[in-house]
């Protein structure tokens, strides 16, 4: 794949989300739309990007700074957003003395998977096409272009919802928005594309009946899975693709032994991690980045945040939010708690509405519990702190910052105090005697 030359169109005004952000950059799962674009064709091995931008451009190259090791981004700016096929122009000198092939991607295509593109261009490469494009069928193909083909089934023509006849608004096969071209047909016939004179706009996909006429080679990719063929024009569609990305997220954990009792009160980000026999209850939210072990208990109600790492065993309760934490094995936090950089063991037992008070209001700071401890119920924590293995607080404690609790000490009050200090072995005996 690194032999394609690639652009990618994001310079549009976003009129239909009706919104100041450009529509690229509204966030899927935390990550905005052009994300997921850019990252697929690094996964593809794609090095080098061209980036049409426009619209509020100063926010697009704010957010792809994030991709500097990743992808070569060459911005190419559209002075007047006059339409997909005026967008191609400032990319033209960027490829002058580029390699023969170029695949364009719209930017608010977040769903297109890395086998379609990969069929794509070996479709284009294998069949020596001039164009080639990628088609879907959708039942319900309002505001798509409709593919026209001949009777021998060659496609001949893309035409927009607005200028549809009323026959060939019935068509239910569409234009995904994906191309690739032999780079001196995109070139040496984008300028003849005329003004569209309802929109005017310049419209990239009348390049397909002027190819079509001019006798080039035009193949097109039909997608099996028509749900990658989503794009984004208005938040409802945004609300539309939120909604497919996460049953993907969830069906591919279902496949790898993950319960999910109830996908439709589910949100899991993409990049987690989950151990098999894990059962996620309903209304549970879990972000990128988070780790869970196998056979761990999780919600409901509950909110994983990122950089949290649930060991094996763990049981995760209703109402509770944990934020940049790590977890041991076989430790419970059932009901009601906020634990924010915190380090705990294994078998802690974390009582009802513990809280880690970890923002002083300047740093975030640590809280450290160690394996064996019993936090009592209503504990504060103000880090940074540490409770020792196997130590007790009271319920309604509350430990302030540096005031360390010794392993197998006993705390309560507010603030905490020592009630009693005890050894493994006496603890040992005590608990033997009860
Ligand atoms: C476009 C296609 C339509 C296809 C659909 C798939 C055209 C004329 N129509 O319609 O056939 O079914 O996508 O989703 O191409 N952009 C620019 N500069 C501009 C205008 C747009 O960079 O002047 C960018 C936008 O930021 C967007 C992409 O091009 O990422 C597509 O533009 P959009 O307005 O969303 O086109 P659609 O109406 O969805
Ligand atoms: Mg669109």
């Amino acid at each position: 794949m690194q032999d394609f030359e690639v652009i990618v169109l994001a310079a549009g005004k976003s009129t239909r989300i009706n919104s100041e952000i450009p529509k690229v950059l509204h966030k899927i799962f935390g990550k905005p739309v052009l994300g997921y674009t850019l990252d697929l064709l690094s996964a593809i091995k794609i090095k080098r990007i061209a980036l049409v931008v426009g619209y509020r451009q100063d926010l697009v190259k704010e957010f792809i700074k994030a991709y500097k090791n990743k992808l070569d981004i060459r911005l190419c700016r559209q002075k007047r957003l006059l339409g997909t096929a005026d967008a191609i122009k400032p990319t033209r000198n960027l490829f002058k003395k580029a390699k023969a092939d170029v695949l364009i991607l719209y930017g608010d295509h977040p769903l297109i998977a890395r086998q379609t593109l990969l069929d794509l261009t070996k479709t284009h490469r294998n069949n020596f096409a001039d164009c080639t494009l990628l088609t879907a069928m959708m039942d319900n193909p309002q505001n798509y272009g409709r593919i026209i083909r001949d009777r021998q089934g060659r496609v001949t023509k893309i035409v927009e919802e607005k200028d549809c006849l009323d026959q060939q608004r019935q068509i239910k096969e569409i234009n995904t928005g994906v191309y690739c071209f032999k780079k001196d047909v995109l070139f040496s016939n984008i300028d003849k594309i005329k003004i569209n004179k309802l929109k005017k706009e310049y419209y990239l996909t009348d390049i397909i009946e002027l190819l079509s006429n001019n006798g080039y080679k035009i193949e097109a990719v039909r997608l099996e899975d028509s749900s990658e063929s989503y794009g984004i024009n208005t938040r409802e569609d945004l609300a539309k693709v939120i909604d497919i990305m996460r049953h993907r997220i969830l069906r591919d954990f279902m496949n790898e032994g993950v319960t999910i009792l109830d996908p439709n009160t589910t949100y899991i980000y993409p990049g987690v991690k989950i151990g098999q026999d894990t059962d996620i209850y309903p209304y549970t939210f879990i972000e990128s980045g988070v780790v869970i072990g196998k056979r761990c208990s999780i919600g409901p109600f509950c909110h994983i945040r990122p950089k949290t790492i649930l060991e094996n065993d763990t049981s995760i309760g209703n109402f509770t939010e944990l934020n940049r934490s790590r977890i041991g094995s076989f430790t419970k936090v059932r009901h009601f708690s906020y634990l924010g950089d915190a380090r705990i063991g294994e078998k802690v037992n974390i009582g009802a509405g513990t809280v880690t008070a970890n923002y002083d209001g300047r740093n975030k700071n640590i809280t450290k519990i160690g394996s064996g401890a019993f936090i009592g119920s209503d504990t504060i924590l103000v880090a940074p702190v540490e409770v020792g293995k196997n130590a007790i607080t009271g319920a309604g404690s509350v430990v302030t910052r540096g005031k360390d609790v010794p392993d197998f000490a006993i705390v309560v009050g507010v603030p905490a105090k020592i009630l009693e200090r005890t050894t493994s072995q006496k603890r040992n005996n005590k608990l033997k005697t009860k």
